[in-house]
This record gives structure tokens, C-alpha cells and sequence, in this order.
């Protein structure tokens, strides 16, 4: 759809020119507020994405799951299938970067769908009606509409990704809600 990637593309030249200590900052407010959720504290296993490039940076929220009793999973992208592996981590020791430069699995430890609580979504473009355009493959796609009914699907993200209205079709997936450093969107499933 070419309005989705106009948006991908205005919205992404924003975060790529976003300064560290911004990215930083941003990431330190949302995941305070993630993990104050009720949703996040009744939730034993996690998945969640490797930030990279400028995304909502996810490695505070990791090390604060594995200090408490969660487990945390990550995808491993299978190019060939494309679909992503949810991949369980104990540690940093378990990761390894990959050729795109992002964190992954070193081995594959594979949890199944049905097992995972709650997700953490990244994403380029979100509306207040909680529609989420991605890196434009259909990955996250494919994966969300597989949980199970009661896992909760919550987008991390800039504020500035967040628009009024963008179109979205019949195979994209919305979420419960979009958590940004100004704002929280979304049916109110907490607080
Ligand atoms: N459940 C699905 N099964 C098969 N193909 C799908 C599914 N969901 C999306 N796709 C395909 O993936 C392609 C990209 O979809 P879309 O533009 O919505 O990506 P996106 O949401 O931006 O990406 P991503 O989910 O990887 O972040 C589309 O051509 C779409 O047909
Ligand atoms: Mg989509």
C-alpha cells in the first residue's frame, strides 16, 4: 500500500534523526509506565522485541523481567518462512547480534504461541485507534493473530509515531494498547 509507505518513510527519517539521549530518555518514562501495568505484573511469559535503530529501547525492561520471575522471550526472524521464531533468553549470554545488527537468539529455544501472556510491539507508524503499520513484511502480522485470545498485544513507541488516522487492511492486527513517553491509547485494559 503506497500511503503506508509514505508514512513508514516520513515517520522513520523523524527517529532516525532522533539524538541517543532522547531515545533514552523516552524509553526510560514508557518502560516505568509498563512496568507499573497490572497486565504486565500478572504476565509470566513475555515476548518482546531487540530495539534497534532509534526504536523504544527494550534492554531495561528485559533485565527487569529476568530479575523477577518472568520468562522472556524473543523472536529469531526466519527469512526463508518469514515468520518469527518466539525464542526463549535466560541472560545476555544467550544473544548474539545478527547481520542486520540487531540482538537475536544464539540458539533457538522455541516456546509456543499459546504460552506467551503478553507482547510488546514495535512498530514505525501507530493511529489513536490502536492500527500499527510495521517494517512493511507482515511479521508481526502473522505472528499476533495466533495468540491466544487472552494475551495482550501493547505497542511501545515516540510519541511523534503516533498519528490521528492510518489506513490499515483487513490482515493487520490492532493492539490493546499504544504506550508512548506523553501518552497511553488504547481500550482500558489497566490502570
Ligand atoms: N496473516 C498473514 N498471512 C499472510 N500474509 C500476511 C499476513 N499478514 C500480512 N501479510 C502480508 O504481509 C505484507 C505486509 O503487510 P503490512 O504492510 O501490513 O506489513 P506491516 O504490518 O507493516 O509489517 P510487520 O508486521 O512485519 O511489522 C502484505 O503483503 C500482507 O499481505
Ligand atoms: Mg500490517
Amino acid at each position: 500500500m503506497e500511503r503506508k509507505k509514505e508514512l513508514r518513510k516520513k515517520i522513520l527519517s523523524i527517529r532516525n534523526n532522533m539524538l541517543k539521549e532522547e531515545v533514552e530518555n523516552n524509553s526510560n518514562v514508557i518502560m516505568k509506565k509498563v512496568i507499573r501495568l497490572e497486565t504486565y505484573r500478572q504476565s509470566k511469559v513475555i515476548f518482546i522485541y531487540m530495539d534497534f535503530n532509534n526504536e523504544v529501547v527494550t534492554s531495561n525492561l528485559i533485565r527487569h523481567m529476568l530479575s523477577g520471575k518472568k520468562r522472556v522471550v524473543i523472536p529469531y526472524t526466519d527469512t526463508i518462512n518469514t515468520v518469527l521464531i518466539p525464542s526463549e533468553i535466560t541472560g545476555e549470554a544467550d544473544l548474539k547480534q545478527n547481520s542486520f545488527g540487531y540482538y537475536e537468539p544464539k540458539h533457538i529455544l522455541p516456546v509456543s504461541i499459546e504460552e506467551i501472556d503478553l507482547v510488546i510491539v514495535p512498530g514505525i507508524v501507530f493511529d489513536k485507534n490502536l492500527n500499527r503499520i510495521g517494517f512493511g513484511k507482515g511479521y508481526y502480522d502473522r505472528i499476533l493473530r495466533k495468540l491466544k485470545p487472552s494475551a495482550k498485544k501493547i505497542a511501545v513507541a515516540h510519541d511523534f509515531q503516533v498519528l490521528e488516522e492510518i489506513p490499515s487492511e483487513e490482515h493487520d492486527v490492532k493492539m490493546d494498547m499504544i504506550i508512548t513517553e506523553l501518552s497511553c491509547y488504547g481500550k482500558n485494559i489497566d490502570f
